[in-house]
């Protein structure tokens, strides 16, 4: 693995260690490309981006699902279907390793994601989600959770059908949306208020596998920029974003278990 890294990717990597592994509140922020090495199309990658094949404003507004409620509910079941068998690629893992290290050492590791997968869970990480959650439906109208009706906790990922009916709400009788959110909503306000104080009081912000396009997610790392912390980037087609202090240039899934690897070593021996 190290045989594929530049000299001067390692040293970069080195000086993101030494930096993350002297700072006590850490604010992590992952996007689409951290999935992309388990399998999962991001959204913006030339020719395998899902925007790039498909219009957002087709599938991906409440106006689009007010108009053809089926088309959307069929795109959110593909996907769901896409995503089922999909497992954490060592990106995750390294995450959830120096936040499973970060609870001893006296870290505080804050873990943000834009992706509504698991992948971050299954990991074993405790994250906060910005845009929903591929496994959750609500009522359209009245917001209600959907109570698929097993017992089981709600719409866990096993109870899923991936049948393209659409369902109905128990209590008001409308139409059962995906639970994650589209062009033009507002976000979760617990998640983005934890974001935002997560972002805010860090001393370094760690931006993964993200294009920072999509707002407000993306003003995450210049809210931390204004408050004294230093930005890592990890993309292997960086961002053309002025705030980064530190690019690594790589994917994520090469990239991390490294870098990981380096901050713990340094934390231990501090
Ligand atoms: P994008 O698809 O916009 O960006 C993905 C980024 O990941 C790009 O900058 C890629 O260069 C980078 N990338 C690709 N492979 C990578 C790898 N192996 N390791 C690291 N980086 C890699 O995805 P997001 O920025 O997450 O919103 O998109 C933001 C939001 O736009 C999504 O949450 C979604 C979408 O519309 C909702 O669903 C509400």
């Amino acid at each position: 693995m190290l045989a594929e890294l530049s000299p001067a990717l390692i040293a970069e990597v080195e000086r993101a260690a030494k930096l993350l592994a002297s700072k006590q509140r850490i604010c992590v922020l992952t996007g689409a490309g951290i999935s992309a090495e388990s399998g999962i199309p991001t959204f913006r990658d030339k020719q395998t981006g899902l925007w790039e094949n498909y219009a957002a404003e087709d599938l991906a507004t409440p106006e689009a699902f007010a108009r053809d409620p089926k088309l959307v509910w069929s795109w959110y079941q593909w996907r769901r279907q896409l995503v089922a068998d999909k497992k954490p690629n060592p990106a995750h893992d390294a995450l959830a390793q120096w936040q499973q290290h970060a609870a001893k050492s006296g870290q505080r590791l804050t873990l943000i994601t834009q992706n509504v997968d698991d992948l971050h869970e299954q990991a074993g990480s405790r994250v906060t989600h910005l845009h929903g959650n591929l496994w959750q439906n609500r009522c359209s109208q009245c917001n209600t959770p959907y109570d698929n009706g097993s017992g089981m906790e709600e719409n866990s990922k096993r109870d899923v059908s991936f049948n393209e009916d659409l369902l109905t709400c128990q209590h008001c009788g409308d139409y059962i949306r995906p639970d994650i959110v589209w062009f033009g909503e507002a976000l979760p306000v617990e998640a983005w208020r934890a974001a935002e104080d997560a972002a805010a009081n860090c001393e370094a912000f760690i931006s993964i596998g993200t294009s920072s396009l999509v707002y407000p997610a993306a003003g995450l790392a210049q809210l931390a920029k204004q408050n004294g912390a230093k930005i890592i980037e990890i993309n292997p087609h960086p961002t053309p974003n002025t705030i980064v202090d530190i690019t690594l240039a790589e994917k994520a899934g090469v990239v991390m278990p490294l870098l990981i690897q380096k901050i713990l070593g340094r934390v231990e021996h501090s």
